[in-house]
């Protein structure tokens, strides 16, 4: 692999915030002893190329269990893409992001904030995703090889989409976009930065339907209209 090469595939991971790279485990012969890598971004990258490039993924142990793959939903030319942690049980039978209870109050949280503040605004209008794409056993939190792995997927759909901001939901996706590592309590109302892209963090909606949560909400409400006032203004 000539140099060059080899810098653009360092500079690449480096921006996927990879850190590691590991060698084939059986010894290599002489002339091919450079690190085991997947290939670069495509310069021409859509949506669809992504999802083809998933396929019928089976890189990390969450395929074991998933039943549908859940990509992302919405438009490719948004402006603001949300990014949520993982599929629950609803997503994982439909293959779409946030259809669930916790989906339903993400709903009413972007269109009511939007309508609230004068921006004429549906959920179909924005792009929504996941950190990993296939639903972790019992909801638990994804595994940082997880991430690794389909974070890959990630950026290549907020590279493609180029949205003028993301918002992080919860502190999976806050720490998958931004690398802080602060609870989401601390870094919520905050703008961080995914290489250039604004990134609003906020409360996960998951967190905000639970009863002794409540005072939230109103602090996710404003972190919305911070959002969408930037975005759309
Ligand atoms: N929670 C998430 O993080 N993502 C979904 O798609 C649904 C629930």
């Amino acid at each position: 692999m000539d140099a060059d090469l080899l810098r653009r595939y360092l500079e690449f991971y480096q921006d996927l915030g990879i850190t590691h790279l590991y060698r084939k485990a059986a010894p290599a012969p002489v002339a091919d002893r450079s690190p085991t890598l997947p290939p670069l971004a495509p310069s021409n990258d859509s949506l669809l190329k992504i999802l083809e490039d998933i396929g019928d993924c089976r890189r990390c142990r969450l395929h074991e269990g998933r039943a549908k793959i859940v990509f992302g939903v919405g438009s490719e030319r948004s402006p603001v893409v949300f990014v949520g942690e993982g599929p629950g049980a609803d997503e994982d039978a439909q293959g779409i992001p946030f259809v669930g209870r916790a989906g339903q109050l993400l709903t009413q949280m972007i269109e009511g904030t939007a309508k609230k503040e004068g921006i004429p605004l549906q959920r179909e209008e924005v792009y929504i995703c996941n950190v990993v794409k296939c639903r972790p056993p019992g909801n638990r939190t994804p595994e940082p090889d997880e991430m690794e792995i389909c974070g890959q997927f990630l950026y290549r759909q907020l590279s493609t989409i180029r949205p003028k901001a993301i918002c992080a939901l919860g502190g999976t996706a806050a720490r998958a976009l931004t690398g802080h590592k602060e609870g989401v309590t601390k870094m919520r109302g905050r703008w961080f930065q995914w290489r250039e892209v604004p990134v609003m963090v906020t409360y996960h909606p998951s967190y905000l339907l639970r009863p002794y949560n409540q005072s939230a909400k109103r602090e996710a409400w404003d972190d919305l209209k911070k959002l969408l006032h930037f975005v759309y203004d």
